[in-house]
């Protein structure tokens, strides 16, 4: 019963459509396509009319679900990224006076959830239109070391406005944390287009969170005016990457939670524009934090759409999300959601094509 009345809190489950388990999920608007797998909610692949009108897929992603399952160094393509997305120092934090352990699996840090995260789950797609998808899991309490039992909502929409709009929802039964993102990597030429270092990006604030040698933050909040991590007023991303700087040496380039605060989803937090396809990205979020992930960690060792290899960075993340290791800084916002709250954000990527 009480499990019915939380899904029922959740609004988004009163229609049921169970798509075989491998067909991908389409949704089109606007001239805009993308397909989503159940299995990590992961987003596909997004066709994005480019400067010419010719419809360009923008997400690094595989031509199979199978392929997705079988990857072996899967660094969480398209995928919803839960409990906690990116680190947890040491891979404990302590709530009301109890100490959680999580799985250990970044340097004796947890990152992404640990093993069982999100991005592992089968998710149920239970509601689809032409134009939107939602798809829910519940994470059983305990489940990689966090407490409560939690439901998950995550609904995809393609908006009449050209934009790709996630909206998350979650409840709990017990106080917990909870840092929802989604982790697709972009590449605004297409993948196989070659690296991202000629895309022009700018993120639009002067603070981001420093971090150590593991890439956990040092609890600072610093100011981002005459490093190469400063994006404020756009650049091409290839421009400072290799300069010598200790957090582009922790990073292997840009891994870096960017503050932006105060906000709402009215926030431009950035603007990424493809060089060859003219395609530009805007990223609008009502979370605290950006993660900018400039594929330090790709390494050419998948296969993935028609044939291209994922090779260093040729993809880019943009994670809307809180930041890193908050449940051990007192200083940073908090992420704790307890029973009766429900845990809301939304974040748009919207595009349009410069001719
Ligand atoms: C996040 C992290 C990176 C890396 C990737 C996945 O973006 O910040 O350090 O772990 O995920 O490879």
């Amino acid at each position: 019963m009480k499990t019915i009345a939380l899904l029922l809190m959740l609004n988004t489950y009163a229609t049921t459509c169970k798509p075989a388990r491998t067909d991908f999920i389409t949704l089109r608007n606007q001239g805009i396509t993308a397909r989503f797998i159940r299995y990590g909610a992961r987003l596909v692949s997004l066709d994005v009319p480019d400067k010419q009108g010719k419809p360009v897929n923008i997400v690094w992603g595989f031509d199979s679900e199978a392929a997705y399952r079988a990857c072996k160094t899967d660094p969480y393509y398209g995928a919803i990224i839960g409990r906690y997305g990116n680190r947890i120092a040491k891979a404990a934090f302590t709530l009301n006076g109890h100490t959680y352990q999580l799985d250990k699996n970044d340097h004796g840090n947890s990152l992404h959830g640990g093993l069982s995260g999100l991005h592992t789950k089968e998710w149920q797609a239970s509601f689809k239109t032409d134009t939107s998808v939602t798809f829910t899991c519940e994470s059983p309490d305990g489940e990689g070391g966090y407490p409560g039992k939690l439901l998950i909502s995550v609904t995809y929409t393609l908006t009449n406005s050209k934009g790709l709009r996630i909206d998350y929802k979650a409840i709990t039964d017990k106080t917990t944390v909870l840092n929802l993102t989604n982790h697709a990597y972009w590449n605004l030429n297409g993948p196989g287009s070659g690296s991202i270092l000629r895309h022009t990006l700018m993120i639009r604030t002067d603070k981001y969170t420093p971090v150590d040698s593991l890439l956990i933050p040092t609890g600072e909040i610093k100011a981002l005016a005459g490093t190469p991590l400063d994006f404020h007023y756009g650049r091409k991303i290839g421009v400072r990457i290799d300069d010598h700087h200790a957090q582009l040496h922790y990073g292997k380039g840009y891994d870096h939670n960017f503050v932006f605060r105060p906000h709402s989803l009215q926030t431009k937090l950035a603007q990424v524009t493809g060089d060859r396809s003219g395609i530009t990205m805007s990223v609008y979020s009502d979370q605290p934090g950006l993660q900018f992930y400039s594929g330090n960690f790709m390494a050419g060792k998948n296969t993935m759409n028609g044939g291209a290899k994922d090779n260093f960075r040729s993809g880019f993340c943009l994670e809307t999300q809180h930041y890193p290791d908050s449940p051990n800084q007192p200083g940073f916002p908090s992420t704790v959601l307890r029973p009766g709250e429900t845990y809301r954000s939304t974040t748009i990527y919207q595009f349009s094509a410069e001719k």
